[in-house]
């Protein structure tokens, strides 16, 4: 029962799992619902690669987004741009409603609609390059103008698509920057993660209390897959980024797509893009869907393996028919986030399924 064999140099290559829920009053860790080691180094990683002097490492995105509403009251107005994950749009009209806050739809990646961000604003929600269409919104524009009229502002970039290694929204006036690493960060669609970083210690210090009281933080076990994941997080990335821009240039080709979303890199704001790419199709989607051999279907992207999905029915299925419509969404649209396979047989498998509508 008493026995105890300590690390005693044993020296292992990689971290350990702290599977413990608690310390010793002599350590600096606390309760794993506060802090954990594997969680700490998952963090310090996390702030070196996106710039930021705090990151709180939570259950997923959705918690990362969800801790962001805690922010605002009742009376508060919250701006977003509908071009979002479906599930955090859906997050924000529940959260809305039950607080009382004041939730407005703009689209700002139409820069002149920034002008129209209301003086009274607390909290502005947007993805850049959004999703769906791979718009790109300018942080800095949105910043200036916000923080003109309201220094407090908070404004939240989702930058899970971007990515740190090609988008820095902290550096270009945001306030938060937050990530689903259940994508790119994993990798391997094995692993949930989200991550919140920001510079301004009010917020990491609320961040901190929410995470604690509201029991949000994420298992040793998760941190350190994710934190493994990371180590080829780059190398994913770059061959993720040859190969979309490869299939961009193919599937402008076909007679069987309409149109192909790629996002504008201007090297200012957004430095590259990896994986993923819409195009609306000219046919039925179950009927190419179903022809593909390599691409996988499901809700995973950003992976090493290449998946097809249908934002209608997929990520979007949270919207309505209505605000679908609203934001141009149609059933054919297709969603491709592109793994490490070889380009050349994803194109023959492309080939293959566009031979049968
Ligand atoms: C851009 C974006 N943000 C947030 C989320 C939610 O993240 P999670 O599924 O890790 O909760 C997703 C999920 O697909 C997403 O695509």
């Amino acid at each position: 029962m008493h026995l105890r064999e300590d690390d005693a140099g044993a020296h292992p290559a990689v971290t350990p799992i702290y599977q413990a829920s608690a310390f010793e009053a002599d350590s600096p860790y606390f309760y794993s619902r506060k802090n954990n080691p594997n969680v700490a180094e998952l963090e310090k990683v996390l702030k070196i690669l996106e710039g930021a002097r705090h990151a709180i490492a939570v259950t997923c995105g959705m918690s990362a987004i969800y801790m962001t509403l805690e922010l605002l009251r009742s009376g508060d107005t919250l701006i977003v741009n509908p071009f979002i994950y479906g599930c955090s749009y859906r997050l924000l009209q529940r959260i809305s409603q039950r607080r009382g806050f004041k939730l407005v739809d703009l689209d700002f990646s139409e820069e002149s609609n920034i002008e129209k961000i209301p003086a009274e604003t607390k909290m502005v929600f947007f993805e850049t390059p959004t999703n769906p269409f791979l718009k790109t919104i300018s942080i800095e524009k949105i910043s200036q103008h916000v923080k003109k009229k309201n220094p407090n502002a908070v404004i939240v970039v989702d930058n899970t698509w971007a990515t740190p290694l090609f988008q820095h929204p902290l550096e270009l006036g945001a306030d938060v920057s937050l990530h689903s690493g259940t994508k790119y960060f994993s990798g391997h669609s094995d692993v949930m993660n989200g991550v919140l970083l920001t510079n301004r210690e009010d917020l990491a210090e609320e961040f901190q209390e929410t995470r604690f009281y509201g029991g949000l933080i994420l298992s040793p076990e998760n941190a350190w897959l994710t934190r493994r994941s990371l180590q080829t997080l780059e190398i994913r990335l770059k061959q993720q980024q040859n190969t979309c821009a490869e299939m961009r240039d193919f599937l402008i080709q076909q007679s069987q797509v309409e149109k192909v979303y790629y996002p504008e890199i201007d090297g200012h704001q957004l430095k590259g893009y990896a994986g993923i790419l819409f195009f609306e199709l000219k046919g039925s989607y179950q009927k190419f869907m179903q022809a593909l051999k390599i691409f996988k279907t499901g809700t995973a992207m950003a992976c090493v393996t290449s998946m097809v999905a249908q934002p209608w029915s997929g990520s979007h299925a949270s919207m309505t028919a209505e605000e679908k419509k609203q934001i141009n969404l149609g059933e054919n649209l297709v969603r491709l986030s592109f793994g490490l396979e070889n380009p050349d047989d994803l194109k023959n498998d492309l080939l293959d399924a566009f031979r049968v509508l």
